[in-house]
């Protein structure tokens, strides 16, 4: 299948490491002028380096998106120097574990911020663009933890995946008439070097082999390259009725039937 991909301007965050990089990679595969973001420099500078030695056309930017002012600065950099976007991946996110009577102001603040709130900013500058092209394709990176209860401890991370759901799909509707698709990706368990999926395998085999064969069908756990295919796809104009959902992309991890 051609997807159509080629010389299309991609903007991934959080691009330096584990999904995020592994959707750089898909989308750079397929043509796409992929640019990334993430604060360590160090890191980034490799992970790019090594994504141009294939040959792809991929650019990084060091930015704590977090910061009030990073979705314009960002934004404004991509349209200075490609006059378009066609694809934007809100890849960024993390965890802040903890029950629900411990959790602090600051804890919710922080998390809600990374998770949710710096994807506004970046979305509702892209939408801009994206209006005046009257194209384009937005994907949030959600969870599996989105869909469903995750368990004790994850009452921040619950609420912002869902939420970032439900934003997606009222914004879907919203652009639905002017070329623009929303939707949203959630992972299950996905294992890559270096990923926190991977330390627990290290420091604990016994365990993980027992957490597998209890809550991964499949016996395995997902690569990223496995979400990136999914991801691709949706940032495709093969993709074209594809609009306002959120697809799990799990293995059949999750319990809900919706
Ligand atoms: N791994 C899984 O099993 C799994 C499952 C379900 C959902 N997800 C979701 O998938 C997404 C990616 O997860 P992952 O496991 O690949 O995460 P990860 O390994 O921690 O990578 C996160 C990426 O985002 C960057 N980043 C973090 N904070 C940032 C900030 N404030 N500003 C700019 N860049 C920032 C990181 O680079 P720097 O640290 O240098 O900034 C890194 O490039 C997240 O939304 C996560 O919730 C993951």
């Amino acid at each position: 299948m051609d997807l159509d991909l080629k010389d299309k301007i991609a903007l991934v965050t959080g691009g330096s490491r584990g999904i995020g990089e592994g959707i750089v990679a898909g989308l750079a595969a397929e043509g796409c002028k992929v640019i990334t973001c993430a604060r360590n420099q160090q890191a980034l500078d490799e992970s790019v380096a090594g994504m141009r030695k294939k040959g792809f056309d991929v650019s990084g930017v060091v930015m704590d998106i977090t910061e009030k002012e990073a979705a314009d600065t960002l934004i404004n950099e991509i349209i200075a120097e490609h006059s378009r976007i066609d694809v934007l991946v809100n890849n960024v996110g993390g965890n802040c574990r903890g029950e629900f009577d411990t959790l602090s102001d600051e804890n919710w603040e922080e998390l809600l911020n990374l998770n949710l709130t710096s994807h506004i900013r970046i979305s509702r500058a892209t939408v801009k663009v994206m209006k005046k092209q009257g194209s384009g394709s937005i994907i949030f990176i959600t969870s599996i933890f989105g869909r469903e209860a995750g368990g004790k401890g994850l009452a921040i991370y619950n609420t912002t995946k869902s939420a970032m759901i439900s934003m997606a799909k009222i914004m879907a509707v919203e652009l639905a008439g002017q070329g623009i698709r929303v939707n949203s990706v959630a992972p299950g368990s996905i294992r890559f070097p270096g990923g926190s999926w991977d330390k627990r395998c290290i420091a604990d085999p016994e365990g993980m082999a027992k957490f597998t064969g209890q809550n991964l069908p499949l016996g395995r756990f997902g690569s990223r390259e496995e979400v990136a295919n999914v991801v691709t796809f949706l940032a495709s104009g093969r993709a074209s009725l594809v609009t306002g959902t959120c697809i799990n992309v799990d293995g059949c991890q999750s319990k809900s039937l919706i």
